[in-house]
């Protein structure tokens, strides 16, 4: 699993299903189920932390499902289809509206769960409505207004996404091009873009400091449990310098929460998917 995440941790897995069709997808969901058998679905891997050793759980991947359709100003994403891609894609098409969610990792279906964004929007004000299946094995289409997804969760319970229904406005490819450089610039002399990490780890707190100042004030930017540290960029990030384990991650991530509790008054809450080996 360690090459299926941005993190470059985790162990290995018994069975990993990587369907080529959606009906194959749809299969595979009710095959697992009806096996009984424990897994996980995975998106593009850079908002993941996976344990360490034999992992009891398969995994099912959308990575093969990677089209994206157009009708106007609509847009279908499936989930196995790359963020980026998708972003760079919408402004060749000449589309506004996902330009400032530009250098954000992974894939579609996993932008719809965690409902991804920063600064400049989140994907879901531009959603209208998600392509699920059940973890029974039904398919389903799940509105906005059903979802009510929020900051960083797409509200979507256990559902698997399989696609995601965008709407549009039109745009000038320059313009939107011009946006994208601009937001890029911004989060390569903010964040630790070049190293190893898993995105941001805590959520943002409410009130007027965000987790990373939080960070920083409590004086645990640079700290280091093995080769996992905060990164003296940007304090909401660990970095991997090579070879970090599961548990290094973990205490790293506890050792930073509980200086914050301390020093700052403020509970951090996780934003990254931390995979328990249970
Ligand atoms: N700051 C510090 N020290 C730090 C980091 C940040 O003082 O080490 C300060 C900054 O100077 C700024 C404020 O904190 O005044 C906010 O920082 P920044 O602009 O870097 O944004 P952020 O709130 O830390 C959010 C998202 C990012 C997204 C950026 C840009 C969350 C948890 N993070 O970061 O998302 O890339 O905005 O849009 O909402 C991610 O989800 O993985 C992620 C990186």
């Amino acid at each position: 699993m360690a090459q299926h995440t941005t993190l470059g941790v985790g162990g290995r897995i018994g069975l990993y299903v990587e369907p080529a069709t959606v009906d194959g997808m749809i299969e595979a969901v009710r095959a697992l189920g009806s096996a009984g058998l424990g897994y996980r679905v995975l998106g593009g891997g850079s908002n993941i932390l996976v344990p360490d050793g034999e992992l009891p759980f398969a995994v099912l991947s959308p990575a093969r499902l990677t089209r994206v359709t157009r009708d106007g100003e609509r847009l279908t994403a499936w989930a196995g289809a790359s963020f980026p891609g998708f972003v760079r894609g919408a402004r060749e098409a000449g589309l506004a509206g996902v330009s400032g969610l530009i250098g954000i990792p992974g894939q579609v279906g996993g932008a719809v769960r965690m409902n991804a964004g920063g600064k400049y929007g989140w994907f879901w004000d531009v959603i209208e409505s998600a392509e699920v299946i059940t973890r029974a094995g039904e398919t389903r289409t799940i509105t906005k207004a059903e979802a009510q997804p929020k900051y960083r969760d797409g509200n979507l319970g256990d559902a698997i996404v399989l696609a995601a229904n965008v709407v549009l406005t039109p745009g000038k490819r320059d313009e939107l091009y011009a946006h994208e450089q601009q937001v890029l610039r911004e989060k390569h002399s903010s964040q630790p873009l070049t190293q190893r990490s898993a995105g941001c780890i805590f959520k943002n707190p409410p009130g007027p400091k965000s987790a990373g100042r939080l960070i920083e004030e409590s004086g645990m930017k640079g700290k280091a449990v093995g080769a996992a540290r905060v990164s003296e960029r940007h304090g909401n990030f660990i970095v991997n310098e090579g070879g970090a384990s599961y548990a290094q991650v973990l205490e790293l991530i506890a050792w930073t929460r509980n200086t914050v509790h301390e020093r700052c008054g403020v509970e951090l809450e996780l934003e990254v998917d931390v995979w328990r080996s249970t």
